[in-house]
């Protein structure tokens, strides 16, 4: 049997896929929240996980250092490539990705200034849209930004909407919708498809079950 190196993020995405590759008979060793360890050997001896920043897993999947990642929709969008496969929706970590601004502020007309993580998801919606923007890049706290006359409008992943609500910033419009997505490295899926193909039938299972529950 072939190793496989499947890469995740910490946070909601690794909490709710956890239960998903127990399903399928793979379970870490260890408890990966209490550890500082990135690497984590798995209750299948073929199985490793790497804890990975979540802008990093299509990284590692795409050059084959992880046979298969779990992604957000939004990350893989944004890392825009073609260079993996992208074969099963988790339906997990689900949110919408959309635009925002200050409460009971209408939208500007003609040139507004967006911040945003996702600088090319934003970029393309506003080109569709016909809005003219200037895209200013942030790493975090983009509900600061509009408060602090940083910008007119946010693009940022909204759940509960709770975020907004704190910032005294209201939803406008939806982009996308959001869920994680399994995602495998191209050569990895010809040269360990045996494998490859169990993972995904049993996670696909689990994901089935799920939704019917
Ligand atoms: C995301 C997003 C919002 C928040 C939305 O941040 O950037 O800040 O979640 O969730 P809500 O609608 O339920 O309030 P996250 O906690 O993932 O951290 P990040 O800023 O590092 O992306």
């Amino acid at each position: 049997m072939s190793q496989l190196t499947i890469a995740l993020t910490k946070g909601r995405i690794l909490e709710e896929t956890l239960p998903l590759l127990s399903a399928a008979g793979i379970e870490p060793l260890e408890d990966i929240k209490k550890s500082r360890k990135l690497l984590f050997e798995t209750s299948s001896q073929n199985v490793r996980l790497l804890i990975l920043r979540g802008v990093d897993v299509p990284t590692y999947v795409e050059f084959g250092a992880a046979d298969v990642g779990v992604s957000g929709k939004d990350t893989l969008i944004e890392h825009n490539s073609k260079s993996y496969y992208e074969p099963l929706d988790l339906h997990i970590a689900k949110c919408r990705m959309m635009t925002a601004g200050i409460k009971g502020v209408p939208q500007k007309s003609g040139r507004i200034r967006v911040a945003t993580k996702y600088v090319g998801l934003a970029r393309q919606y506003y080109a569709e849209q016909g809005r003219q923007v200037d895209i200013i890049k942030l790493y975090g706290a983009m509900e600061l930004a509009p408060i602090m006359n940083l910008c007119d409008e946010i693009v940022d992943i909204v759940d509960t909407g709770n975020t907004l609500r704190a910032n005294g910033l209201e939803p406008r419009e939806t982009i996308c919708e959001i869920s994680s997505r399994l995602i495998v490295n191209k050569a990895s899926m010809k040269m360990k498809h045996r494998e490859i193909e169990a993972l995904i039938d049993a996670v696909s299972a689990a994901v089935n079950e799920r939704i019917a529950a």
